[in-house]
């Protein structure tokens, strides 16, 4: 029920340039997410007696659980992609400057006027969009597979924003919120590009790179990441772009080796590996994880050149490895810190379980830098933003 593909399209060096890649030039983002009010760095923890465990020499995570409060890291992307917009706009019309302070200035913003956002999401973009559209005072509609669990909901609706449930996956979501800001002039705030629409995608990826910036110091050195392997999941792949431009930027061929983790069930990254000559395919999966916010049958086209050119393997796992993680990180082995990791949150630990596990992928672990002496870095990407299947996969309930 695991499966992994090793890449062969992955370069030593990519590099993403012309004018395509020009948004790549911004260096503004994490002084943008300092100048929010709430901020704060979140932590990296290590969990050295499940290090041991797995037969690795650490295991440390960014643990993004309680990023602005609102469970997920989502919020590092919207945030900064909604100030860029505005920004823009604003700097069509005025000559003054706009700046991270400009985008919590009210009057700033009435003179903008007035905006409806719209976004298509499993959760936490969603809740992201509507997060960030609550602090502008502005109005957001959130466009969510009606089988959303009712949670993920109600939080939506919590920060104000008004839900419309689709029956149908994310992947039609995306479709139908798209159609609506058009039809309505609504602000589109998509975590996926789709044709004609590629920019906000680009600063959403870019606001994502802040977790990997404030690794700075704690483990990422001038030239040594600290670090040999990085897991990092991917629904759209952003966040999997993300890890890719910072590192193949920052360390070149001495990246550390990148893992992308996906569900069996919505494994369109693994699957574009696989069977694409280059171009991103669609998932054969019937997109049914539990991993809600990776349950994404399609790569981002924004996010995609990225992925492929950066990372040399694929994993895909079931359920019952994100499961087995979530139980792991909140009942850690003595000595270990506990972590409240959701669902897809626990993915990256999720795939170093099934490593150790699973027959076949076993075979192949030596061929990863996953020995006695590896350093690997996880993102827990969000908390329990599924209270009550989280009590039941903890065993609370
Ligand atoms: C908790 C969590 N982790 C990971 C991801 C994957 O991010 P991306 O869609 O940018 O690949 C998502 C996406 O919604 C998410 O909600």
């Amino acid at each position: 029920m695991c499966e992994y593909a090793f890449n062969e399209l992955c370069q030593a060096r990519p590099e993403w340039t012309g004018d395509d890649y020009a948004f790549l030039q911004a260096g503004d983002m994490a002084a943008f997410h300092q100048a929010l009010p709430g901020y704060a760095p979140t932590p990296l923890r290590s969990l050295p007696a499940l290090a041991a465990k797995l037969g690795l020499a650490e295991i440390l995570v960014k643990d993004e659980s309680q990023r602005f409060g609102i469970k997920a890291f989502k919020a590092l992307g919207a945030s900064y992609a909604m100030y860029r917009l505005l920004k823009k706009q604003w700097q069509a019309r005025f000559a003054d400057p706009f700046t991270p302070a400009s985008f919590q200035d009210r009057h700033v913003l009435e003179t903008l006027g007035s905006f409806t956002f719209c976004a298509a999401t499993d959760g936490n973009h969603g809740r992201a969009v509507a997060w960030t559209a609550r602090k502008l005072g502005q109005r957001a509609v959130i466009y969510m597979p009606a089988d959303s669990v009712p949670a993920r909901v109600e939080s939506i609706r919590g920060e104000g924003a008004e839900v419309e449930l689709v029956a149908g996956t994310f992947d039609l979501c995306v479709e139908r919120c798209a159609r609506d800001a058009a039809k309505n002039g609504w602000q589109a705030i998509s975590d996926t590009a789709y044709p004609g629409y590629g920019e906000i995608p680009g600063w959403i990826l870019l606001g994502y790179t802040s977790i990997f910036v404030e690794l700075e110091g704690l483990l990422h050195g001038p030239m040594k990441t600290g670090v040999d392997t990085v897991i990092l999941p991917a629904g759209v792949g952003g966040l999997a772009a993300a890890g890719a431009f910072f590192y193949s930027k920052r360390y070149g061929a001495k990246r550390p080796f990148l893992i992308c983790v996906e569900p069996v069930s919505s494994d369109c990254f693994l699957e574009s590996v696989r069977f694409g000559k280059g171009e991103p395919l669609p998932t054969r999966g019937r997109q049914t994880s539990i991993m809600a916010g990776l349950n994404c049958g399609v790569p981002s086209p924004l996010a995609w050149p990225f992925v492929r050119d950066a990372y040399p393997f694929f994993l895909a796992v079931g359920d019952r490895f994100a499961e087995e993680a979530m139980r792991r990180y909140y009942h850690p082995l003595k000595g270990d810190p506990r972590i409240i990791s959701g669902e897809s949150g626990s993915s990256g630990l999720a795939a170093l379980l099934a490593l150790t596990r699973v027959d076949k992928l076993v075979a192949i672990r030596s061929k990863l830098p996953l020995g006695p002496t590896a350093r690997v870095l996880l993102v827990n990407t969000e908390g329990d933003t599924d209270p009550e299947n989280f009590k039941k996969v903890i065993g609370d309930l």
